[in-house]
């Protein structure tokens, strides 16, 4: 990774420790920002009563530092969600997916009181779009959902992984100028076979950690 890029993600991973409450259960989302966190987490000692994890890799660097990997469906909500971005809007809403988490993070994000947002500062943008928008499908609607995703003005790529952890595919869209997110969240949720965009604009984020290559961090909070 970019040195730059790498210091001002771990300013904002360092600055995210603040928002933990020890003996807690606290939503950790995926990437490298992420990860950054984590092990964080683990090296100044901070306990858990668990973790919630949106994908499979987090909830392997989770156990191996020790920290217990709860099942959402026995935690009851969660009050705070630690995860990265690919964009950031002013209004905190997001483009994520680039690690192919989108369904878990949004699902982890909607379970969270609090969702605080981690990422260096070239993730913030004045619009969403120029980062490839990820979808993920059911694997036989992939075609289906591409041609429909072409009529919302997008060019959507296939993304040549293997399957996400929820044995889907995800299909990058190219192209969106997104002035309107909120709509076009819904307009793509609305599309059968899709399981889940990688678009936070219905449940933004509430606080966005940006940091910078000197270390710095800016802290925005959402107005409600
Ligand atoms: C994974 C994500 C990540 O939060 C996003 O891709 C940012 O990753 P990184 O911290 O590596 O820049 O949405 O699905």
């Amino acid at each position: 990774m970019h040195t730059t890029i790498h210091k001002g993600k771990q300013a904002a991973a360092l600055k995210a420790l603040e928002f933990v409450t020890p003996d807690s259960i606290l939503g950790v989302g995926t990437g490298s920002t992420v990860n950054i966190f984590i092990d964080e987490l683990a090296a100044k000692g901070v306990r858990l009563e668990g973790a919630v994890a949106s994908s499979e890799a987090t909830a392997e660097r989770l156990r191996s530092h020790g920290f217990e990997v709860l099942d959402l469906n026995y935690t009851g909500g969660i009050s705070l969600y630690i995860d990265g971005a690919d964009e950031a809007n002013p209004a905190l809403q997001l483009i994520k997916g680039g690690g192919a988490a989108l369904t878990r993070e949004k699902i982890i994000a909607a379970a969270s009181k609090e969702f605080v947002c981690i990422a260096d500062s070239s993730k913030a943008v004045d619009v969403l779009g120029e980062f490839p928008l990820p979808v993920e499908v059911i694997p036989m609607a992939r075609s289906y959902v591409a041609r429909e995703l072409m009529a919302l003005g997008s060019d959507p790529e296939y993304r040549e992984a293997p399957r996400t952890d929820n044995g889907n595919q995800i299909l990058d869209c190219i192209g969106f100028s997104i002035d309107d997110p909120i709509s076009l969240e819904q307009q793509i949720n609305n599309i059968a076979g899709v399981v889940s965009v990688g678009l936070f604009a219905q449940r933004p984020a509430d606080v966005l950690l940006l940091g910078d290559e000197q270390g710095h961090v800016v802290t925005q909070a959402r107005e409600v």
